[in-house]
């Protein structure tokens, strides 16, 4: 019979820890893929998160579209096709207090929405395992466009297209996010956190 050189798999050796070929990782390790989030999941790290953290994604028009697809499977059963807090759920009074995207009192940006999705908020679960980062912050542009046609806003002018979920920036890389966002009208609320004081 065939003896393979390296352990099989879940072979039983006495040269591991427990005797076991199947082991943890080595302590510190990530999953392939997997970025770090640096705000923690407390009020001081929401507070940041919605003060500092922006969408690295152009606003484009397939990454709206994307979006607005990622919305209606995850979100729009509670918060509703058009973000007023009116979904399915609420309609049939399964789940109670859901806001509307335009609420004064919790005035949403990019940042506390992804938070938000990261970690989940009372009521509300998280949605880090069912959605990665990209995906998190194209349906992020679609809630704040939500929020803009709720307030009857201008609407934000898009970016030049580029290829939709294929173009990923890291979210803290303020300087693509700059220059992505060139074009874009000023003023519209969201904070430049970095070199301001
Ligand atoms: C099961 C119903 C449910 C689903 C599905 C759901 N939410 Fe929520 N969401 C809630 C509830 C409840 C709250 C209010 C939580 C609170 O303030 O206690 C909330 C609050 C929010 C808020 C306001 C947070 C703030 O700043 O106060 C945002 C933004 C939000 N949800 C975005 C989303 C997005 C984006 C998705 C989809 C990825 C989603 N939600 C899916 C129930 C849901």
């Amino acid at each position: 019979m065939y003896e393979p050189l390296p352990y099989e798999p879940y072979g039983e050796y006495d040269i591991f820890p427990g005797g076991s070929e199947a082991l943890l990782p080595a302590e510190g390790s990530v999953s392939r893929g997997w970025k770090p989030y640096d705000f923690e999941n407390n009020p001081e790290g929401f507070a940041a998160a919605k003060a500092q953290l922006t969408n690295p994604l152009p606003y484009t028009e397939g990454n709206l579209a994307a979006g607005r697809q990622l919305y209606t499977i995850y979100c729009a059963i509670c918060h509703g096709d058009a973000g007023d807090g009116q979904g399915i759920l609420v309609q049939r009074e399964k789940v109670l207090g859901i806001p509307s995207y335009d609420d004064q009192g919790r005035d949403i940006t990019e940042g506390s929405v992804y938070h938000v999705m990261y970690y989940g908020l009372n009521a509300m679960g998280s949605y880090a395992s069912q959605t990665d980062e990209n995906e998190r912050w194209l349906i992020d542009h679609y809630v704040m466009k939500l929020k803009n046609d709720l307030e009857s806003g201008p609407g934000r002018a898009f970016d030049i297209e580029q290829a939709p979920l294929d173009n990923l920036i890291p979210a803290v890389n303020e300087e693509a996010d700059q220059i992505s966002r060139g074009e874009q009208k000023g003023g519209d609320g969201q904070q430049e956190n970095q070199n301001e004081e």
